[in-house]
Formats: structure tokens, sequence, C-alpha cells
């Protein structure tokens, strides 16, 4: 898990950002890849893996049920499976420090094992709500004791055989779908998870992918019927995961919002449940072309490049949020500086992510000089019309990679540069983003404004 010891560091602006950059691997797929493969019979082999703390943290949670998981290169790795229902008795709590999809989907699979499994975590996951997983997987027979207000330390006990359920989603979760879903993977019969607005479909594809009898129906109200037959045997895979749309949407924003960039991030997931960001970037008149259009491991994939754009403010559509669900903090960025006014709405569910976004960063880009208003469910941006915003301010990362890059972007487009007050929890998801920004800023960089004035 990261460092207890707190490393700020200061982001300033800087002359164009110009280069072509890979992303690391996409974060919920690589979850779900150590988690299928651990399910297989025999060895899976895993390119292009997530090496972020999170995915670590799922990978040494399935090696203590049991799995053989070994790193064999740079993000390579092989995974020797126990087939569903192997996983065996963890003998220790399952630490899964800041990561929820580690926590949510590995409770879904205990839930259906003969086993039990106390889940840890930092302080910003213990304070998440978990109630949301704990409900379908008590009605498959899954026993839970849980800390107050149904959060860490838990402990699940699991149900063999496990009760086959039809649920429909109270909220809009791809981790609360992936979590029912891989409980079902060891019930006997059909579970079914109907899904009123669709979120990210990674679990259905790789499920189908790995051989489980899946099907997905497409109601004419346009709620999804997804049915997944249990005591399914899965079958080893070679997988090659795509970069992290949401990593990408970091350099894509700052090569944005920042004079004469020019910035290509190649080899990135599309999957049109997580571009959301993008199309609401083109919506303010970004300037993103996509080439490379091909599929990998039946994700489509392609490469992006973004160009220094004037931006204007834009209504988001509350229904487009799960579609970009982590990526608001940057998109916030990116508002900020547009012309004319950005409104959000519906967006309940960024208030109990690794914080709460919404709180942190309405108060956050409050304090570089950018206006801002705090709703219940959104913000409402008056951006700057492409001037730099003051900056100088020490904004506090809370234990939130996502609050902690999307100011290092915003530091772009400040005068005086931005202090992010810790900046190790960015190794969750990307374990390279200073020294990717760093690259593309280039050796010869100018500290000077395009308009002259200069970096204090
Ligand atoms: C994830 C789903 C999303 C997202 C999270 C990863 C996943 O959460 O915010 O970072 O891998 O399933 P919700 O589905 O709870 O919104």
């Amino acid at each position: 898990m990261h460092s207890a010891i707190p490393r700020p560091a200061t982001f300033l602006h800087s002359g164009p950002l110009r280069g072509t950059v890979k992303v690391p691997g996409d974060k919920s797929i690589s979850h779900r890849a150590i988690m299928l493969s651990a399910l297989a019979v025999g060895e899976s082999r895993i390119s292009g893996l997530l090496e972020g703390e999170d995915v670590l943290a799922t990978a040494a949670a399935m090696r203590a049920m049991g799995a053989k998981i070994e790193r064999t290169g740079e993000g390579s790795w092989t995974v020797q499976g126990v087939g569903v229902g192997g996983l065996m008795q963890p003998s220790a709590a399952l630490d899964m420090g800041n990561s929820g999809t580690s926590t949510r989907l590995l409770m879904g699979l205990v839930s259906s094992h003969r086993i039990s499994a106390t889940f840890i975590g930092d302080a910003s996951l213990s304070k998440r709500p978990m109630g949301r997983v704990i409900d379908p997987l008590s009605l498959m027979g899954a026993e839970f004791n849980a800390s107050p207000g149904g959060t860490l330390p838990l402990m699940v006990r699991g149900l063999v055989p496990a009760i086959p359920i039809r649920y429909r989603l109270p909220v809009a979760s791809a981790q609360v779908k992936s979590a029912v879903l891989l409980a079902g993977l060891n019930a006997p019969g059909r579970t079914e998870v109907v899904e009123p607005i669709p979120t990210r479909d990674h679990s259905e594809r790789m499920l189908r992918g790995f051989g489980a009898d899946l099907s997905v129906e497409l109601a004419s109200n346009g709620v999804r019927h997804i049915r997944l037959m249990g005591e399914a045997e899965l079958k080893p895979q070679n997988i090659e995961v795509p970069g992290d749309p949401s990593s990408a949407a970091f350099p894509i924003v700052a090569a944005l919002i920042t004079p004469g960039s020019e910035v290509t991030v190649t080899h990135v997931g599309m999957n049109p449940t997580r571009n959301g960001i993008y199309k609401m970037l083109e919506a303010m008149g970004a300037n993103i072309s996509y080439s490379n259009e091909r599929e990998v491991g039946g994700e489509p994939v392609a490469d992006i490049t973004a160009r220094h754009s004037i931006l204007h403010g834009i209504e988001v559509p509350p229904e487009v949020a799960p579609s970009m669900i982590d990526e608001f903090p940057v998109f916030f960025v990116a508002a900020s500086v547009a012309r004319g006014r950005t409104t959000t709405s519906g967006l309940d569910e960024l208030r109990v992510k690794e914080s709460d976004r919404l709180a942190l960063m309405a108060s956050g880009l409050q304090a570089i000089g950018a206006v801002v208003t705090e709703t219940e469910d959104g913000l409402l941006i008056d951006g700057s019309g492409g001037e730099p915003l003051e900056g100088g301010a020490t904004i506090k990362s809370a234990l939130d990679h996502r609050i902690a890059m999307s100011f290092a972007v915003a530091g772009q487009h400040c005068y005086k540069g931005i202090t992010v007050d810790d900046v190790t929890p960015i190794a969750t998801s990307f374990p390279s983003f200073e020294i990717m920004l760093m690259m593309l800023k280039g050796d010869d960089n100018s500290s000077v404004f395009p308009d002259g004035s200069a970096n204090p």
C-alpha cells in the first residue's frame, strides 16, 4: 500500500505540451482480468496490466485465496486459476488499501464460496458505503458483519450453494452489478441483473470471453437484462489490457488547456460505456481526433490526439454521468477555463468516491480563483474564458488520486501554479503520471505564458 508519508508537489504552468505517450492499463479491466483468471481452470496470461496499488491489492487478495499469480515482465502476468468454487479460506484480513472496486467485487466472489473473509482498507475506503453490495449479496445468502453505516472493516461469510437472484440495480453502479454477477458465477441456476441506466460493461464482456454463459437483452424501454448461468467453468485466456481512458483524460485535458499543445495518447480503451468525457469535451469545442481504431481483447481501442482548443461551457446531461463518472474532477478543470457556464447535475455518486469529489473540486477550484457554485448534485462553473487562473493555493488530495492529478493538470493554467499536499495517492491508478507530465512538458519548455507573464 502506498507510503504513509505524504509527499507534496508543486505543478507550474509550462509552454506547450507535446509528444506521444502511453498510459497504464485500464484499472477496471485489470481488476477483472486478475479475478476471472484466478477463477479459470488453468493458466491465463495478462499483458498491459495496470501495476497500480489498487490492482496489486486485488492480486494479493486472490493469492491469499489460493490463486498463483506471478509477474513475468512489465505489465505481464501469469495466473493459475483455482476454478469457480475453488477459492480457499484466507488466513488473514484482506487489505484493500484505497480500492473500492477490489472490495466490492471480491465481496461478491467470497459470497458464493464456503469461506469467510475480513476486508480492511485505508481511511478513505473505510468511509465508503458497502450497503449497496451487502443488500443483494445478503439476498444470495451471504452473511455480513460490517462496521457502523455498512463500512469497512467488515466480515463476509459466503454460502454454498448460494441463491441465484434477480436484482434491479437501485444505483447506477458497475461495481454493484459486477459483485452480483461474480457471486452468481458459483450459484446454481440463473442470476439476473436488471440495469435501468447503463454502466461500464467490462464484466459482461470478459465473463463471455472466459466462456461463461452470459446474455444481455436490451428491452425496448432501454433497460438492460444481464443473465448469467451459474456453476460456470471458465477457460483460461490471454488478455491484453487496453490503456485506461480515465488516465488518458489527464494528458488530454492538459493539452486542451495549454496553448500550442498537441498530445497523442496511444492504445486507449474506447468502450462506449467509458468515453463520455471525450464526447463532452468535443461538445465544448475540443479538437480531439481518433486514429488506429481497432479491437483488442473484446474492447474497442484507439489513439487519441488532442490539440489546444478554445472550449466553451455546456450543460452535461445527467444520463451521461455513468460513462464519465471518474472523469468529472478533470472535466471540472477544463470547464473552469472555458468560455461561459458549464452545468452538471445528477452527480450524487461523486460524493461517495475516494473522496467527496463535488465538495473537494468546488473548494479547490475556488481556492485557485475559479468561479464555481456547488449544488446538492453537481457543480456550476463559470469559466475564465481561456484566461489563466490565479493559482498559488495548496490543495488537499485527501487520499484521492484523481483529485491530485486534476489539480496537477490545473496547474498548467494558473499564474502561480498549484501545490498538492500529497501526491502519493496517484500510485493507486497512474504510477507514471508525474514522469509523463514532465516528458510532455519537455526539457526546453519555457515557463512563460504566451501572453508574456512569467512563472514566479
Ligand atoms: C468501477 C466502477 C465505477 C468507478 C470505479 C471503477 C468498476 O464505480 O467509479 O472507479 O471497475 O466497476 P461505480 O460503478 O460504483 O460507479
